[in-house]
Parts: structure tokens; sequence; C-alpha cells
């Protein structure tokens, strides 16, 4: 069973201010402290909620509590939001009745975050489904947009709305939601250019800075570093518990999920950055020549930049920063604008960017979440815009605001005082007039269409002359003097004269809520809100399509001389709409409080509350509430709570609940006058009454208690005594059944043991009697077995005398068979012997013939032919041997298989060489020509070198290459290959040794058939072309260097400078090269080959002695050449490791 509960349960101070005895602003605030030191942050007057705002975060926002107050009546459970959203959403999907919800307070109260409870109240209690969840996201995710956009770090609150903010959500007839509409208001665009001290710009530029990644950024042209922009303060840039670059992330995501296209995100970027980039453009002065001022542009890439970003042409731009055109009945003037106008050509621009920005936020937002379908949709409202404001300097948006709040307390006085007044002819109880403040005469001070403040300002504003601020506080001198709510020193009406608290540039409104004085400077300013239409045609003529959206003013084919309609106008117009607005739907108000102004928790300051109690009028709230009845409550609820006050109506009332009710309160005398019957309610007209019949409630509660508990302690009692008998009855039983058991036992143990006597005694006699019978019995027995024993062995004795007769003569018999067959078996033994000897006799004689008959053939040829026999075997052998273990065919391969027999040796040996032979031959066979020269120079250098060089050895394994330069193919040595007309035989580079000190030249070494050539390695020139028939000989050391000379024929021309002295990687080959060319020449003789450590050589006249000399191996690796003197140089050649 649902447990009914109340309001009225467990309350802390009271639930309901409407209940409140006495009733005093002093015990209004108490009971707010009471319950708020309790964490008790709601409490009702009646059905508006006042919130206090916590500051902190508190476990009723919880799935749970929203489960606990859906669908419960309002009174049933302790105060909460949730309450108040749930009416509002259950009479919108059962009665069908559109609702607002309105929600107030001063900055910092607690708005924002309270209509984010509704909507997110009503978004978990409402259907689901894929599409439902789709529109419930989107509108939810509305709220980071906006706020990214709107919301700013002001002294009062972190997060403070700068623009007032109305949300229509709509929803079907079962009550699921299928869009909304949001509608803005006043956004605080001063703010973009200027923030008061400790405060900061809108919340989008600082998570834009911090959140974008570094290439976002870049395209946007911006820096991280906030200092950087004049727009942006830097007083508390960064605000602690407030992560701009993940709100960025958050922000980002929510306009993709409310379903901006990126391109979108990009252009909105873009503007914010051109803002940033607006603050950063500054001016200085610069004289005309008819004397006047003219601002220019100070540093230019900050305008260059912003034209980049919104694609305008910078000259464009600027020249809008200094002229302004007006224009008049086709006359077109331009004036020039000094340096203070550029400025605030400047900031108007940037203020007018971003408020534009913001509204077609709120359009782009709007077509995201309309709804889809045309039907017929019931309607939420959900009202988040600024309370009363007060401050110490009061200006244009005060007014405005205040001027709001006017309207929208007026609404509640009047829809609060109908649905009291609905209620009372609908419960058909007869209304009583209430006395209340009708703030209307406020309202019509302000808005008044002929001499309304609003009216005079735009009068002010429109009228052609010097319009000030002064002229306008004149003008509401004079036309609003009597008005009993304006109050101004230069009044006409003297009673303000001498109220030093009042300056003379300010009027004071005595509003509901309290009085205000406003400042009138820039009032005049603020209400024409004016941008030079210069800027805006150069927004226009901007080449990206967002701008050109918000600037349509700008474009030159619609140009419009009409003044655009002023801020107070548009305002005043807008909450007309949105007065008739809520005037046609159900409203639920939220009156949001704030404790304390250092955002602290656990802290209520008194003087601060009771201002803000005062100003929203609450104390006013209650006294309208409880004017007529304080308290109803339908007849079936107050039957149920307090029939126990009753003994006709405890514990049940058997007819209508009205009349059970009517019983009751006459049972308990409750005055007549103190309570009416309605139709459905009973109506208490006093809090006092209500609260006699609570606390009756609780003393009969408390008896009931008791009765309870006596009841309950003697059915407690009975039950355990009644089961202690029973208990007792069953042990008793028991007890009885043992006892009675073990006695049995034991007689049947005793008789057991009687009988087991008895028998054993019985047996026992038996037994002795059996014993002496069966003794007889063995008697009989023994003595008839001796005498057959007897009788046996007699009989026994007579058998074995007759066997042994028997036996005796088989014996006998046996031994003289032996002896017969003894006898035989030697006789005939004898004669077998007799007849093998006979045999071998025979035998014997036979083979001593045969002996004698071949002897003569055996032994005359044996020896020999065994003798050749086993040779020939043996030799056969060894061949077959041979060829089975031959060595491969390479030439260098030096196994023979070993002899088996000594005499074979010589044999063996030339088999060797013969193979050997064979094998050279064979391999020579395959030789090709080049191939044969090759091997035919090697063996020429073999002749030459070997044994007498020691360079020779390492050469072996060297094939000779020739040409190591690829003289032909290298295209460096294109020049030389081509002034040599042979063909080269080599080429390698060599060193040189110069004749005058030894030291070596690289030069390139060319050798063809005729001559040989040195030329320069580098540049290929010949440097020596010397025919080989004027080379006589070659002399070569014997050691491992690779020195040369090449001695000329004495008198020849190329015996000019002398012989040559050549060093080589490659010497064996040059020399074994130079040496087989002289052999072929036909006309030639060999060129002699001189092997010897020191020779001569001729160097022009002198002859010198080259001398090479061992040196050691620490000297250095390296062959040195050294001219000692004229007639000697010496070489020295490390010995080798
Ligand atoms: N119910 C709550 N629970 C916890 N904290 C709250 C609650 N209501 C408000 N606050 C705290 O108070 C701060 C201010 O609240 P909020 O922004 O809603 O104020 P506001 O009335 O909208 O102010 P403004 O008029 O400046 O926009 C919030 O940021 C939050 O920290
Ligand atoms: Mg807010």
């Amino acid at each position: 069973m649902e447990v009914k509960t109340s309001l009225l349960d467990n309350m802390i101070g009271v639930g309901d201010m409407v209940l409140l005895e006495p009733l005093s602003e002093d015990s209004f605030l108490g009971n707010l402290k009471k319950r708020f030191d309790h964490s008790e942050i709601y409490t009702y007057i009646g059905s508006v909620v006042i919130s206090m705002n916590p500051y902190r975060s508190l476990p009723i926002y919880t799935p749970e509590k929203v489960e606990e107050y859906r669908n419960r009546n309002f009174y049933e459970l302790s105060p909460h939001i949730y309450a108040l959203a749930d009416e509002a959403y259950r009479s919108l999907r059962d009665q069908d009745k559109d609702q607002c919800i309105l929600i107030t307070g001063e900055s910092g109260a607690g708005k924002t975050e309270a209509s984010k409870l509704v909507m997110s109240y009503v978004a978990a209690v409402c259907g689901k489904g894929h599409e439902v969840n789709k529109v419930k996201e989107q509108l939810l995710q509305s709220n980071p947009v906006l706020e990214a956009f709107g919301n700013a770090k002001t002294v009062r609150n972190d997060n403070s709305s700068r623009f007032g903010k109305y949300m229509d959500i709509e929803f079907d007839f079962k009550g699921d939601p299928l869009g909304g509409v949001i509608s803005n208001y006043l956004l605080e665009k001063s703010r973009v250019v200027k923030q008061p001290r400790g405060e900061r710009n809108f919340h989008v530029f600082y998570q834009l800075l911090s959140g974008a990644s570094d290439d976002t950024l870049r395209k946007l042209k911006l820096d991280r570093d906030f200092s950087k922009y004049n727009y942006l303060s830097l007083d508390s840039a960064v605000v602690s518990g407030l992560d701009d670059a993940a709100n960025f992330r958050t922000v980002r995501n929510a306009m993709q999920i409310v379903g901006f296209m990126e391109d979108e995100v990009q252009s909105v970027l873009e503007l914010v950055a051109a803002v940033l980039k607006l603050g950063n453009i500054e001016f200085k002065p610069e004289s005309r020549c008819n004397g006047t001022d003219e601002s220019r542009v100070k540093d230019k890439n900050d305008l260059k930049e912003m034209c980049e970003l919104l694609g305008m042409e910078q000259s464009v731009l600027e020249r809008a920063f200094s002229y302004r055109t007006v224009e008049a009945k086709m006359e077109k003037v331009s004036t020039t604008l000094n340096v203070a106008q550029a400025y605030y050509a400047r900031d108007a621009l940037a203020k007018n960017l971003y408020s534009r920005l913001f509204s077609w936020l709120v359009t782009r937002i709007n077509e995201s979440i309309q709804a889809q379908t045309k039907a017929r949709h019931k309607v939420m409202g959900v009202l988040d815009i600024y309370g009363f404001e007060i401050f110490e300097d009061n200006s244009f948006e005060q007014f405005i605001i205040n001027y709001c709040n006017e309207k929208l307390q007026q609404i509640f006085i009047e829809l609060t005082l109908r649905e009291e007044q609905e209620e009372y002819v609908r419960e058909g109880i007869e209304w009583t007039n209430i006395e209340y403040f009708n703030n209307a005469i406020i309202c019509d001070l302000i808005e008044n269409n002929q001499n309304g403040i609003l009216a005079m300002l735009d009068e002010e504003c429109l009228r052609p002359g010097t319009v000030t601020d002064e002229t306008f506080l004149d003008k509401l001198n004079t036309i609003c003097a009597d008005h009993q709510h304006f109050e101004s020193r230069l009044n006409k009406n003297s009673k303000f004269l001498n109220d030093h608290s009042l300056p003379h540039n300010c009027f004071r409104i005595q509003h509901y809520a309290g009085k205000v004085l406003y400042r009138v400077e820039g009032f005049v300013d603020k209400n024409n809100d004016l941008l030079y239409r210069d800027l805006s045609q150069a927004m226009y003529k901007a080449n990206h399509s967002l701008i050109k959206q918000l600037f349509p003013e700008g474009n030159p084919a619609k140009v419009n001389l009409k003044r655009p309609p002023t801020a107070g106008f548009q305002f005043r117009a807008s909450v007309g709409t949105l007065m008739r607005n809520l005037q046609t739907k159900n409203p639920n108000y939220i009156r949001c409080i704030k404790p304390n102004d250092k955002k602290a928790s656990h802290i209520f300051t008194d003087s601060l509350v009771r201002h803000q109690v005062r100003y929203l009028g609450l104390m006013e709230n209650v006294r309208v509430r409880r004017a007529g009845y304080a308290f109803r409550q339908p007849y079936e609820p107050c039957l149920e709570r307090y029939k126990m006050l009753c003994k006709r109506t405890w514990p049940h009332w058997k007819g209508p609940a009205r009349e059970g009710v009517e019983v009751l309160m006459a049972d308990l005398q409750i005055p007549a006058e103190e309570i009416s019957y309605g139709r459905s309610k009973i109506f208490i007209r006093n809090p006092r009454t209500l609260f006699f019949l609570e606390e009756k409630r609780k003393q009969c509660l408390q008896d009931l208690a008791t009765l309870i508990q006596k009841i309950y302690r003697g059915w407690k009692c009975r039950t355990h005594f009644l089961l202690m008998k029973k208990s007792q009855i069953v042990v008793a039983a028991w007890y009885r059944r043992y006892a009675q058991q073990k006695t049995y036992r034991n007689i049947k143990s005793a008789t057991t043991v009687v009988q087991s006597y008895t028998r054993g005694w019985q047996a026992r006699k038996l037994l002795r009697e059996l014993k002496y019978q069966k003794r007889c019995e063995e008697a009989v027995t023994t003595i008839a077995a001796f005498w057959h024993g007897t009788q046996a062995r007699l009989e026994l004795r007579r058998l074995k005398q007759e066997a042994r007769n028997k036996h005796a003569v088989t014996v006998i018999w046996a031994y003289w068979q032996g002896t017969k067959a003894r006898r035989e078996l030697r006789r005939l033994k004898e004669e077998a012997r007799r007849k093998h000897a006979v045999a071998l006799i025979w035998a014997y004689w036979q083979g001593l013939k045969v002996r004698r008959e071949y002897r003569k053939f055996f032994r005359a040829n044996a020896g020999k032919k065994i003798y050749d026999f086993t040779i020939q075997r043996i030799i056969q052998k060894y061949f077959l041997g041979l060829k089975s273990s031959m060595p491969s065919m390479s030439p260098i391969d030096r196994k023979w298989p070993a002899r088996p027999y000594g005499f074979l040796d010589g044999v063996h040996t030339e088999l060797r060489k013969i193979f050997h032979h064979w094998r050279c031959k064979k391999y020579r066979d395959q030789f090709t020509e080049e191939k044969k020269a090759v091997y035919e120079e090697k063996l020429e250098a073999s002749e030459i070198f070997k044994d007498k060089k020691a360079l020779y050895p390492s050469s072996v394994s060297q094939p000779f290459k020739g040409d190591y330069l690829e003289i032909s193919k290298n295209p460096k040595y294109q020049k030389l290959n081509s002034a040599v007309d042979e063909k080269v035989l080599l080429a390698d580079v060599v060193n040189k040794i110069n004749r005058a000190n030894g030291k070596g030249t690289p030069r390139i070494f060319l050798l063809t058939k005729k001559n040989f050539v040195l030329a320069d390695q580098k540049t290929g020139q010949v440097k020596a072309s010397i025919p080989l028939p004027d080379v006589t000989s070659m002399s070569v050391s014997t050691q491992k260097d690779g020195f040369f000379a090449l001695k000329l024929k004495e008198g020849s021309a190329s015996a000019v400078k002398g012989d040559f002295l050549l060093s080589s990687e490659h010497l064996i080959e040059i020399i074994t090269k130079l040496h087989r060319i002289g052999a072929t020449a036909a006309d030639r003789e060999k060129l002699k080959v001189d092997i010897s450590d020191e020779f001569l050589v001729q160097f022009k006249q002198d002859k010198v002695c080259v001398k090479f000399i061992q040196s050691s191996p620490k000297n250095g690796n390296s062959v040195s050449c050294k001219r000692k003197n004229n007639r000697l140089l010496e070489v020295s050649v490390p010995t080798s490791p």
C-alpha cells in the first residue's frame, strides 16, 4: 500500500510560509534560516517555491528523488523544486493546461540552475524513445551553448547570465517533448568592450583561447595569451573551479548535438576572433589643413588580420573608422571622425557584432529545436530572467531590468489573485475582497505611451536639436513630477529639494520592491544604440556569409533612412509579447534567494536575505495567499489525516468524506468562521486552526501509539505464555516415555540373564550325558578296531611272505638275462673293431698308391706359375684400386693415392707424372685465346721475377687487369683516350719520382704497343709520350717496393730529361707487359730487366745511383724515397714484419 505522507510531516520550521504564525518579516527570515541551516533549501508560499542557493551540491537531485516526487501531490512531500516541476508537467499533460515557470531572483541566486533542474526533471519523467531522447538532448544541450556566449563571471556570480531567457518547451498530447523555442532579452553587450573590476568578458573568449587547438588558433590568427587582447580584462581571467578548456570542448560538442554544421561553427569562431582583433585596433590623431582632427589607425596589423578573417577589404573598414556619412533626402554629407569618435565607432561595432551574433545563435538553435509537426501542442515556458537589481550606481540596464520585474510582479499578483478567485468560485465559497498593493501604477509610469519614462526617452532620442541625458531628465521632471512613485531633486515638487540622498543627475522610482536611484548618464546613448551606417555597410560588403546576414541594413540596395527602433522600445515590445504569452499560461513561480555575498555554503547573511525577501515581494506573496484562507485541502486526505480526533470518524467513516469532515470539525468545536466548506475542499482561514488540528493529531497519535503498544505488549505476553504451556506438555510427555522405556529395558535384560543361566545348566547336563554315551561308543569302536587290526596284520604278514618269494625268482631271472646280453655285446664290439681296421688299412694303401702315381706331375713349374699368377693378381688389383681412387682433374690438386707395395714405387711415381701432364693438357685445352695470353703473361712474369723479387709472390694471385682506369669508358679520360691512337694495353696511376728531390707525383701511365704515355691525373693532359724503341732496359729492386726505372736510349729525343723512375702497385704487370711487347716486336731486341738493389739511372747529365735499403717497420710502413745528393737516390723499403 502506498504510504500517504504530507508536507506537514517532520517539518523543519514550516514548509509553507502561508502557515507561518505569527507572520512577520522576522519570523519569515527565522523560518528560512532554520530550514537553510538544516539543508532544507526549498520552502513554499502556497504553490510558489522559494529556493535558497546552497552553494554546494546537495544529494537531493538523484534519480531516486525524481522517482520519489514523480506523480505525487504537491503538498504530499517536503518542499522541492521537483514537486513544482511535477505539478506543472502533470497539469500540462493531464489537464491540457499550458504552463509557465517563472524564475526570478538576484544575480547568483540560482535561477539558471533552477531552470536546468526543472528541464532535467521534465526530461527524466516524460516519455522515452529514440526521437524523443534526441529532442530532449537538443533542448538540454542548447544551455551550454547559450551559457558560453551569454554568461560571464561577475563579482556576484561566476556564471552569471548576462541575458534574459525564455524557453517554450512544446509537448504532444502524450506529454512527450516535440521541440522548443527560445527568446532572449537584452544581452549586456557593453561587457564586450569593457568589464567592471573583478569581472570577465563573456566565457566564450576565454574558452576559445584556452581550449582551441593550436591549429584552430592559427587559422583564427589568435594568440593563446589573454593579455594580448584589450577587450579581455586580466583581472579574473582564470576563475577557480571553471575549466575553460574543458568547457570549450563541451560547447563544441553541444553545438554538434544541437545541429550546427562545421562551417557554421567555424564562422561563429571567426566572428568571436574578429571581435578580439577589433579591440586591438587603436587610433591616432592626424591634423587636417582645415584645423580639424582626423583619426588614423595606428598599427594596421590587427585591422588587416581582422579583415582577412571576415573577408573584407581593409581600406573599406579603415575608411569607415575615419569618416561618417550622413544621408538625408538624397543628399550625402561625409564628416571626419576624431579619435574619440573612432573609438566609439569601434566599440559600437564590437558590441553590435557580438550581440547580433548572439541573436543569430538563438535563431539558429531555434531552427534546430523547433517542433517538426504542425499539430497542436502543449507548451511549458521556462523564464530565467534577471531579478530586481538595486546597485549603488543604477543605469539604463537596471532601469529596463527592474521594469521587466515590475511587469512580472504584476502578472504574479494578477494570476495569483485570479487563481485564488477561480478556486473560490469553483468551490462555491464567497469571495472576500483582498487588500494588496497593485503595482500597475508603477508599470504605467514606465511604459505609458504618452507620458511614460520610456516614451519620454524615445521622444528625446528622436527629437532634432541638442539631446543630452540632462535634457531627458528635465523632461521627466516636468512630465512625471506629480507621479507618486517618481522622485527627483529638480522636481517642481518641492518635497525632494533638500533630499541629499538624491543627486541632481538622478531620478528615483519607488518600485514595488523598494526605491531605486537611477543615474541618467548614458540613458540617451544606450537607448539610441547607434551604429554608423558606414560601418554596417562595410560589414555588409564582407565576403563572409554570416557577417552579411548579421548586417542586413548595410545592403546599399535597401537603404532605409528611418532610424532603427530604440533599445527601450524594442525591450518594451518584447516584454509586452512575453507578458501576453505568460498570461495565457498557468504560472508556477520559483523565487531564488542568495544566502550570502561570499558564494559560500552554510552562511546566512540576515541583512542580504531580508533585502531580497523585500524586493522579491515575498511577504506580499504570503499576504496575498493568506488574504482569504491560509490552508485548503481536499476532504478525503483531510479526513484521513484527522479522523482519529473524533470517536465517530475513527477508525472508519462510512459516509461521504465531506460529512465526515463536518462531523469531525463539529466534534472539535472549531468556530464556524474559521472554516468554510467548498465543493471538494475544506478551507481553513487561519494557520492557527491548522496547527491546533496538527497539535491534536500529534497528541492523539501519541495516545494511539500507547494503545497500540499496550495491545501489542498484552498480545506478546499471552502468546509467550501459551507457547511456554504447550512446550511444558510436550517436554513432560517426552520425559515419561523415556522413563518407561528405561524400566522396560532393565526388566528385559534381567529376564534374559535368568533365562541364560537355566539354559546353561540344562545344556551342561545334557552335554555330560552325551559325552558318556559318546565315550561308550568310542570304546566299542576301539576294541573293534584292535581286533580288525590284529586280523589285518596277520593277513599282511602272510601276503608279504608270498610276495618276497615271487620277487626272488624274478631277480634271479634278470641276472641270468643280463649276463647273457653282456657276453653277446662284447662279441659284437670285437667284430666291428676288426672291420674298421681293415677299411683304414685299405685307405692308407690306396693313398700311398695314388701319391706314388702323381708325384712326378706336381713339383716341376708349380713355384714360378704360382709366383706369376700372384704378381699378376697384385698388379691387377693395384690398377683397379688406382682407378677407383683417382684424384680430381684440377692441376693444382696435389693429392695422389699411396702405393700399396714397395716394388711398385717407380711405376707409381711415373704414373703420377703422366697423369698430371695429361690433366694439365686437358686444362689448357679449355683455354680461350685471351685467357691463354693472360697465362702466358703470368708465365712470363714468373720467368722474370720468380725467386728474384720479393714483391712477386703477392702478385701471383692478382689477375693482370691491364686497364685499371677503364679509360675508354670513363668520360673524364675521353680526351686522353683520343690522344692515344693505339689500343691501350695498360692504364694505371703511377707515381713519377721527381728527379730532383725523389718525391712522387701521381701520373696516369698508359701503355700501348708502340709507346708509353705519362699524363696529368686530374686534367688528363699528356706530360710525356715515349716510343717504346727508345726504352733500352728496365731496372727494379729485389724487394717488395714498386719502384722501376725505364732507361732510355742515350741521345734519343725522349732522353733529354733523363730516365724515368716510377713506382706502381702493379709493377710486376707493367714490367711483364713491357717485356712482352719488346719480345713480340720483330724489329727490336727484347727489353732487358735488371733486378738489383742498386742500379744507375741517367737524370739529365747526372748518373745517379738508386739504392734500395731495408728500413725497420717502426719508421712507417710506406716506401720512402729521398735524393741524398747528386749521385745517390735512396729508397728505404720497410722489412715485412
Ligand atoms: N540548487 C543548487 N545546488 C547547488 N548549487 C547551486 C544551486 N543553485 C545555484 N547554485 C550555485 O550558485 C551559482 C549561481 O547560480 P546561477 O548561475 O543559477 O545564478 P543566477 O540566478 O542564474 O544568476 P545570474 O542572474 O547572474 O545569471 C551556480 O553556479 C552554482 O554554483
Ligand atoms: Mg543565470
